[in-house]
């Protein structure tokens, strides 16, 4: 059996991340710059049916019947083996890597699950199609954040730009004119599954209040759709971060830290910038003009970024 590698990329919410829990559009591009790797190799002198599985970045190294059931990666490699009825592996060794940071919105999560399936299922000889990998990592992002949208898992499964709207067939779309991202991390945790369970308790509290800001965050998706689509300048989504940085403040998942590092990009000439993905911690990303990114990326350190990322949206 050869060995068999597969690769994920990571992701950024560019526009509605948390009102796409509760039905409004958000839109995400993958970012290949970082990505979640998979390797896994026939071992000839192991014991028929047993995996190892080491990953390295989680201080992880174990036999896969050895993980509990609940861990996020023993769940992507059972829930990949019950789809395709196999109840008896070779002898193997499954090793993750990783260069996506841990829990920072960038979609580790999802880009290890879907490495481990893409790998997983090519090395039992049943490649499967991208819809199929979607859905069996959404079952495994349950497990991460309890009520996850399921837009992680799309964007980073089609790794293409998408506009998703939950419980909807996913839509594809290309950007027509390439714009210049900063990502900048807070280099504090983003751990998903608080910042959605505490805006759940909010929206519960004041229904109306809270889905008058997610008709917002909608709005603000739709409008930047329509710039990305069309040969409007994309100078155009600048404000139009902006606003969903201000709808995202209000909901409560923004942080000092996030404040500090979206005031530092505009100042440094960004045309606009927001925080990507749970909040709280993790990246935020500013749009700015080719020529100025690097300015950006410069103020983001001096305010406190322990990691700047300089992509391009829409280059193929
Ligand atoms: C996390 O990347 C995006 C959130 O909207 C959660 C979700 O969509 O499941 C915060």
């Amino acid at each position: 059996m050869p060995a068999i590698t597969a690769t994920a990329p990571g992701k950024i919410i560019l526009f509605g991340e948390h009102a796409v829990v509760y039905g409004r559009p958000a839109i995400a591009i993958p970012v290949t710059q970082v990505s979640a790797r998979a390797l896994l190799q026939a071992d000839p002198r192991g014991q028929s049916g047993c995996m190892r599985v080491q990953a390295s970045d989680v201080q992880l190294d174990a036999w896969l019947a050895d993980i509990p059931q609940e861990d996020p990666l023993a769940a992507a490699i059972r829930g990949t083996l019950k789809y395709l009825g196999v109840d008896r592996l070779p002898a193997c060794t499954l090793r993750i890597t990783s260069t996506i940071p841990l829990a920072a919105g960038l979609g580790s999560g999802a880009a290890v699950s879907i490495a481990v399936i893409r790998a997983v299922s090519a090395f039992l000889g049943h490649p499967l199609s991208d819809e199929q990998v979607c859905t069996l990592a959404y079952a495994v992002e349950k497990i991460y954040h309890g009520t996850p949208s399921g837009i992680d898992n799309t964007v980073i499964a089609y790794a293409q730009p998408i506009y998703f709207v939950r419980g909807q067939p996913i839509e594809r779309f290309v950007i027509r004119r390439p714009f210049t991202l900063v990502i900048g991390d807070t280099g504090l945790p983003s751990p998903t599954v608080v910042a959605v369970g505490d805006l759940r308790r909010a929206w519960q509290a004041d229904p109306a209040a809270y889905e008058r800001l997610f008709d917002e965050a909608g709005r603000i998706a739709r409008a930047a759709r329509q710039v990305m689509e069309s040969d409007a300048s994309p100078d155009l989504l600048g404000p139009l971060m902006d606003e969903n940085q201000a709808v995202l403040s209000e909901l409560g998942v923004s942080s000092p830290e996030l404040e500090r590092l979206t005031q530092a990009a505009r100042a440094a000439g960004a045309l606009g910038a927001k925080l990507s993905g749970g909040g709280r911690g993790g990246n935020m990303i500013a749009l700015a003009a080719q020529e100025t990114a690097s300015q950006v990326a410069s103020a983001l350190f001096d305010a406190g970024a322990v990691r700047v990322i300089i992509t391009q949206a829409g280059d193929g």
